[in-house]
């Protein structure tokens, strides 16, 4: 069982600075999708081979999975996919944000750290001025997507953005994934996990309005 890393540890006081559009990818101009806690990225690999009309930005809190994961992307000489290691909620906080999120057409949030103890609750990555900061950043249109096998973690989710009136909910049944950042529909590996055994899955979609 892996130790969870405490996101508000000063160790991640200072970030990486997220290079410009023009460094991270091949095409600049093309949509930008956001995958936050995308740990080694097998998720990000597997939409960036199949989708080449996306460009993607995972963020990780585990440095050595994202050095893995960015020489394994320079090697396969992949142009639509970058990583990025840091707190995003520090990364997305920094001004330089502002130079890379007018591109960004979505946000992932999948099976994200439960922090089951009330007193981890702030350990969380979605927290209420979090959700403000993507709300006065993202252009209207720009979808969130949650998922998660924890429902707990998931009501709380739901409810920290739910009460930001610049999100609203999409219905999830006419939502067409064929023009989103997953068309295929492919899965992360905790997904693939909770799927093999069972569990339930919760998650829904938000649009900046
Ligand atoms: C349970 S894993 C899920 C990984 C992947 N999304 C999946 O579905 O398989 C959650 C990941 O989020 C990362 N993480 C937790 N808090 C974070 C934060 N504040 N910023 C960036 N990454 C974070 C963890 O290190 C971990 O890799």
């Amino acid at each position: 069982m892996r130790q969870h890393v405490n996101p508000l540890s000063k160790n991640f006081k200072e970030i990486e600075r997220i290079p410009s559009l023009n460094q991270m990818f091949g095409d600049p101009s093309l949509n930008l999708h956001l995958d936050i806690g995308c740990a080694a990225g097998e998720f990000l690999f597997d939409l960036a081979l199949g989708n080449t009309s996306w460009n993607y930005l995972g963020i990780e809190i585990r440095e050595k999975l994202v050095k893995t994961a960015k020489l394994k992307a320079r090697e396969r000489e992949i142009k639509n996919l970058y990583f990025a290691f840091g707190n995003a909620n520090n990364i997305l906080n920094d001004v330089q944000s502002k130079f890379f999120i007018k591109n960004v057409k979505s946000i992932s949030f999948y099976f994200p750290d439960p922090w089951f103890k009330k007193r981890h609750y702030k350990r969380r990555v979605i927290q209420p001025e979090f959700i403000n900061t993507l709300s006065n950043l993202l252009q209207i249109g720009c979808l969130i997507f949650i998922k998660t096998d924890v429902k707990d973690l998931f009501d709380y989710m739901d409810t920290t953005i739910s009460s930001n009136y610049s999100f609203k909910t999409l219905d999830k049944k006419n939502f067409n994934y064929s023009e989103s950042f997953n068309p295929n529909k492919v899965q992360t590996s905790r997904e693939k996990y909770v799927i093999e055994n069972q569990l339930d899955i919760f998650d829904k979609i938000y649009m900046k309005i």
